[in-house]
């Protein structure tokens, strides 16, 4: 095998949300920013129509025929990718730029390199999507947007990877702005950079990630979509967006207890994010820490998506005096978030460690994250 010469580089973040949990296949509201930590993919042309990719995660390349990627893609519901996992993220996006478009593109070798740690919870799965999509859309003079993108990301994730997720992660990775948040409506995909204020209010964000290791290509994740499907349906609506706070008792008679919570998470928590936003931009972030509790509970009691060692991450920051704190992401492991003042970063990472080592669970690991750029070409 030769190896071609990058010619160039292109990275996107990972991202952390501050609300809105599995609010974005239910056609709500989503409020995540773009994080520092990013995935960089060097590319290099090929004088064949062949795509290789390479990666730190693993020393074995994958390479196959650009004409093929059709035989490999979609993955069929279920079953695992016809390639390891790690390369159906890139190969899956090629797949998906490609899909209907009869053009002829230059082969190409991508090698990537994160800095987004896996399985916390941080969209290190958009990250790979964001900075593949970005190098192949210029290399392939595709002229897509960032939108685009982002939903190109999306289509790797599901039909590629076969994981049944939303779009608010690529969404983030794609449009993520420094210092702000990216309040996304999943149903009609408009979104909005809400400024966050962090550095001016002498906040930080903590990110607490527990190593409990997650997958949404099965188990939960998929099982909680379905019982939203099965919410949404009952109240004869297309999607759980349509259903208001005012229904909810409503919706307690219609359906059993388990369903009826499920649906309480995403109806309060699409009213947590349109009332979060309007909190940032009336009295900055300082004013939002009961709604990201809130939210922690609902997660917690409701839609059952926490684990024993994200509620004492979220239990340990608050009563060390964090403003508001969280488990963040798709859950049953990865990372919590806690907002704190700037000053007390020590201090309550500190009582984590402690809170930790007393429930007897392996230490977090302990990090600040700063609201970010999306993805870009480097160099
Ligand atoms: C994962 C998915 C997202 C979203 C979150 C939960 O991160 O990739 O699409 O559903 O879980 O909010």
């Amino acid at each position: 095998m030769t190896a071609h010469e990058p010619v160039g580089l292109w990275s996107a973040p990972g991202r952390v949300n501050l609300i809105g949990e599995h609010t974005d296949y239910n056609e709500g509201f989503v409020l995540p920013f773009a994080i520092s930590h990013r995935t960089v993919a060097a590319v290099g042309l090929r004088d064949d129509a062949r795509i290789r990719v390479a990666s730190t995660f693993t020393n074995e390349p994958v390479e196959v025929a650009l004409a093929e990627l059709n035989t490999l893609f979609p993955t069929p519901a279920g079953s695992a990718p016809a390639v390891p996992e790690w390369a159906a993220y890139p190969l899956g996006v090629a797949w998906a730029l490609l899909a209907d478009r009869a053009i002829d593109v230059p082969g190409v070798d991508i090698a990537i390199a994160s800095e987004v740690p896996v399985g916390a919870g941080l969209s290190s799965s958009a990250a790979i999507e964001g900075a593949a999509a970005s190098a192949l859309n210029e290399l392939w003079s595709l002229g897509l947007s960032a939108k685009e993108l982002a939903s190109i990301g999306r289509t790797a994730e599901n039909e590629a990877v076969g994981a049944p997720t939303g779009i608010m992660d690529q969404t983030a990775s794609m449009l993520g702005e420094p210092d702000a948040a990216v309040f996304l409506d999943c149903r009609s995909l408009q979104s909005e950079l809400v400024p966050l204020g962090m550095a001016e209010a002498h906040l930080a964000i903590l990110v607490i990630d527990t190593h409990v290791k997650h997958a949404h290509a099965t188990g939960g994740y998929r099982d909680r979509r379905d019982a939203c499907e099965r919410g949404a349906a009952i109240m004869g609506v297309s999607a759980l967006r349509d259903v208001s706070v005012a229904d909810l008792d409503r919706a307690a008679e219609l359906m059993d207890d388990v369903t009826f919570r499920r649906v309480r998470h995403i109806v309060t928590e699409n009213q947590r994010v349109l009332d979060t936003v309007e909190v940032l931009r009336a009295e900055g972030a300082r004013a939002i820490g009961d709604l990201l509790v809130a939210s922690h509970a609902s997660m917690r009691y409701d839609f059952e998506i926490s684990v024993a060692e994200l509620d004492t991450a979220v239990d340990a920051a608050l009563a060390a005096g964090a403003i508001g704190a969280r488990m963040t992401g798709g859950g049953f492991g990865g990372a919590g978030i806690a907002l704190i003042e700037a000053s007390a970063v020590d201090a309550v990472s500190a009582a984590v460690l402690t809170a930790f080592a007393d429930a007897g669970f392996a230490a977090p690991n302990l990090f600040t994250v700063a609201p970010s750029i999306g993805a870009h070409r480097d160099e």
